[in-house]
């Protein structure tokens, strides 16, 4: 692209920890969910980047498992977001995800969502299914070790039942128990907030992804720091352990 300010390797998949909306509410001494509110212009801003750059997977951290312990009018709040989002997704054909040709998913443990959230996720699912231009994960009531824990279950099933063989067990095979199965691992996982730290998000997929912390609360995270962060990405050397 003739404006794309990156020369060279961009990553294929990319992580992203969006914290810090509260924290900005604050400080403007607005309600949490204002800060919720704003994150989500962020995310559809960050996927326009994406989109310019070429990053084909975007994986985000949108809810916790943890973070249904949050009170119970910010959590009625978020989720009142997302529903609206999904359902933007579902039936507005103007929405970027298909203007971009964007597969979207949830993963985690959905089943702990209010049913009309749930019902929502899968209808934006649904109508983006054939999509394979960019794919977009919303990490939503997901926890890395619930992910680990969830695939063990469905690999201990096949045990059981006798379709899968102890012996045969191999990360390979693993992995494809695992909500992600057929997004690449990210190459680099972005947190914003300032905390330098990845609260039970990918656990297993960050094995080898770079990992970039920025001071910038997620609302104000701006297309400077990323590209910045992504020239920094382009100049450190993987290895991959050898
Ligand atoms: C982190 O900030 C954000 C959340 C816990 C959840 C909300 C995320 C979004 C609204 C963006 C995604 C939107 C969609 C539609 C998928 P925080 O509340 O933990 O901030 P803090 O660290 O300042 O407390």
């Amino acid at each position: 692209m003739a404006d794309n300010p990156l020369r060279g390797h961009v990553p294929l998949s990319i992580g992203i920890i969006m914290d810090g909306n509260r924290r900005l509410a604050r400080r403007f001494n607005l309600k949490p969910w204002k800060g919720h509110e704003m994150g989500v212009k962020k995310l559809e801003e960050v996927l326009d980047w994406c989109s310019e750059f070429g990053i084909k997977y975007v994986t985000v951290y949108a809810f916790s498992t943890e973070n249904f312990n949050r009170p119970r009018r910010e959590f009625k709040m978020i989720m009142k977001l997302f529903k609206e989002e999904f359902l933007k997704i579902a039936n507005n054909l103007k929405h970027k995800a298909h203007l971009y040709k964007v597969r979207v998913r949830g993963i985690g443990r959905r089943e702990m969502l209010p049913d009309d959230v749930r019902e929502a996720m899968e209808k934006a699912e649904e109508a983006t299914k054939s999509y394979k231009d960019y794919f977009l994960n919303l990490a939503i009531a997901y926890g890395g070790q619930q992910e680990i824990t969830d695939a063990c279950r469905k690999v201990a099933e096949m045990v059981k039942k006798g379709r899968l063989k102890p012996d045969d067990i191999n990360e390979k095979i693993f992995s494809h128990f695992l909500y992600l199965n057929g997004t690449p691992s990210p190459d680099l996982i972005i947190r914003t907030g300032g905390e330098h730290r990845l609260s039970n998000f990918l656990l297993w997929h960050s094995a080898y992804s770079e990992l970039a912390f920025v001071d910038e609360m997620w609302p104000e995270f701006s297309k400077e720091t990323f590209v910045s962060v992504l020239k920094d990405f382009q100049r450190r050397q993987r290895r991959f352990g050898r």
